[in-house]
């Protein structure tokens, strides 16, 4: 895909995960500015040293309304404009079945996954107001769209993404703001090895049977995810908001 995001200025995040890593690195070759906002201060200077320093950073909690609104002063700063796309991607795992959850480990799956990335949109759309073809892009989940045992919380939490793409379409389509998720199935990233650590699942297992699972016998790369968060953010969706684009290698499309 021919992409020009030469004049395009991006916030991610959980930008030092590895779709935001793997996301920026992408932007970055096509000429974005990008920022990227995480929790985790190493990371994101291990992330911003592996992309040669070209992105701005802002260590945060997006679960925090104030972390929130000191991203999007920092991100006007450092683009001296406002954002263009915001892409609400910082999400944590949790696996194990519902009993054994404690109420700390659903409070905050749902701090982060929901009302972080509720706090986080809120806080962008003044500035994508202001924006060139604003964009929020959710980060959804195959359990964005379907249910799965042992995953009761981390479902809900990803349904609820779906439900706020949804309506900001519909809330924000008058202003210009398109809002779109990608909802991958699993990934081979830092986030599925601890799902599968604490569910007590030997990663490369784990891996195996997941591929297994989907009509295509392997699993989405992260590449593949950043090239559809790119696609949502171009030009070539502009008349494309309110979806759930899923990244599933076919999971979705029926049983086999
Ligand atoms: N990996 C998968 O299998 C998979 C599949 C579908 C969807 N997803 C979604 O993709 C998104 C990114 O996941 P990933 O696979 O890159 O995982 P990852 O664990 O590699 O990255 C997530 C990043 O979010 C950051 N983060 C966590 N809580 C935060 C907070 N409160 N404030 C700011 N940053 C925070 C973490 O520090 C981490 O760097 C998540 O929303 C996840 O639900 C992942």
């Amino acid at each position: 895909m021919n992409q020009d995001f030469s004049s395009r200025r991006v916030v991610i995040t959980g930008g030092a995960g590895g779709i935001g890593e793997t996301l920026a690195r992408r932007l970055l070759a096509l000429g974005a500015m990008v920022v990227l906002a995480d929790c985790d201060r190493a990371a994101l200077l291990r992330v911003a040293s592996a992309l040669n320093g070209e992105v701005g950073l802002c260590e945060c909690d997006i679960s925090s309304d104030q972390d929130c609104s000191r991203l999007i002063q920092s991100a006007e700063t450092y683009f001296q404009a406002p954002i263009d796309v915001f892409v609400a991607n910082a999400g944590i795992p949790f696996a194990g079945p519902l009993q054994r959850a404690s109420v700390d480990d659903i409070t905050r799956v749902i701090a982060v996954n929901v009302i972080g990335s509720i706090l986080s949109a809120r806080a962008a759309i003044g500035s994508l107001a202001n924006g060139v073809d604003p964009c929020l892009v959710f980060m959804g989940s195959l359990q964005s769209v379907t249910g799965r045992a042992e995953r009761s919380v981390y479902t809900a939490s990803k349904h609820a993404i779906a439900g706020l793409v949804k309506s900001l379409a519909l809330e924000l389509g008058p202003q210009g703001i398109r809002v779109n998720a990608v909802a991958p199935t699993v990934l081979d990233t830092p986030f599925l090895h601890q799902a599968y650590e604490r569910a007590g699942i030997p990663v490369e297992q784990g891996l195996a049977q997941a591929a297994q699972g989907l009509p295509l016998r392997r699993i989405p790369t992260l590449e593949d995810v950043a090239a559809t968060i790119l696609f949502l953010s171009s030009p070539a969706t502009r008349s494309m908001t309110g979806q759930i684009v899923m990244v599933d290698c076919g999971a979705t499309a029926g049983k086999m």
